[in-house]
Order: structure tokens, then C-alpha cells, then sequence
């Protein structure tokens, strides 16, 4: 059974993991309209990702007891002025989701609730392979400049690393 204060904060996650796949789709579908089907693809993926995030925490407030609430999610911004701008947002905002998960480690430490600590090692791992994945897109990016955007474009997808975990709900 999870206490009140972890059931919370994971459902504070499921906001997070919600938003962040909103904000994907939000650039992706920029990124479409601006004839950038490489990095909206690219886009697209990774909203789907943070789609299943969002149901591995449901999933597993449920199972332990407590009751997930599917949140309002806010307005992601629409208007990037440019590839490297939504590649440093989705680096900033990844760093922002790798410290919210980090707070709810440190309360199941606080709250000895070992098991949710046990499954959020599988989102610990997650975070690190986000953050530098982002960082290596934005390195290439800052590298081949708006000049080559198109041969960036077509080459962005073999950058994704294979998704071996994607159909399991609870780590
Ligand atoms: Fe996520
Ligand atoms: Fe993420």
C-alpha cells in the first residue's frame, strides 16, 4: 500500500510524463509544418515514450493500492524559432523531469517505501540515456548548422536508440 505522500508525488508524475509527451507532439507537429518529417518523426517517438511513462506510473499507483488521477495537462508552447531551440527545450525539459524523479527517490527513502523505490530505477536509467541522447542531438546540431538542416533531417531517425522495454508497464 503506498502512503498519501507517495501516491501524490506519483501522481504529480503522471501530470510530468503527460506533459512531456504533449510538448513532443507540440514540436513535432512544428517541426512537420516547417517540412522537417525527419525530426518530427523523431518527435512523434519520443511523445509516444512519455505516453507509455505516463501508464507505467497509472499502472503502478493502481497496483499498489492507490488511486491515479488523470490530470488537466497545461498548453505546451506551439512557436519554435528553430531546430536547435526545441532541441535545447527538449534538453532543459529532460533535465527537469531527471530532478523530479530524483525528489520521488529521495521521499521513498524518506518514507522506506523500497518497492515504488524499485521501480523508479528503471525511470533512473531512462533519464540518463534522455539527457544524453538529447545532448548528442544538439551536439550534431550545433555541428552541421542551419545550412545542412536537410541531410540532418533525413538522418535523424537512425539516431534513435532501439526501445527494448516498451511493452512492459511495471519495471
Ligand atoms: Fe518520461
Ligand atoms: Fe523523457
Amino acid at each position: 500500500m503506498l502512503t498519501k505522500k507517495i501516491e501524490n508525488i506519483c501522481n504529480r508524475q503522471v501530470e510530468r510524463e503527460a506533459y512531456s509527451s504533449n510538448l513532443y507532439i507540440s514540436m513535432a507537429s512544428w517541426a512537420e509544418n516547417s517540412g522537417l518529417n525527419g525530426i518530427a518523426g523523431w518527435l512523434y517517438a519520443q511523445a509516444e515514450e512519455e505516453h507509455m511513462h505516463m501508464l507505467k506510473f497509472v499502472k503502478y499507483i493502481n497496483e499498489r493500492g492507490g488511486k491515479s488521477i488523470i490530470p488537466a495537462v497545461k498548453k505546451p508552447d506551439s512557436e519554435f524559432k528553430s531546430v536547435e531551440d526545441v532541441f535545447t527545450k527538449v534538453l532543459k525539459h529532460e533535465e527537469f523531469v531527471t530532478a523530479s524523479i530524483n525528489e520521488i527517490v529521495a521521499l521513498t527513502l524518506e518514507e522506506k517505501d523500497f518497492n515504488t523505490n524499485n521501480f523508479l530505477q528503471w525511470f533512473v536509467m531512462e533519464q540518463i540515456e534522455e539527457e544524453a541522447s538529447a545532448k548528442a542531438i544538439l551536439d550534431k546540431i550545433r555541428l552541421v548548422g542551419k545550412t545542412n538542416m536537410y541531410q540532418f533531417d533525413r538522418d535523424i531517425l537512425s539516431l534513435r536508440a532501439p526501445q527494448t522495454n516498451t511493452t512492459q508497464t511495471t519495471a
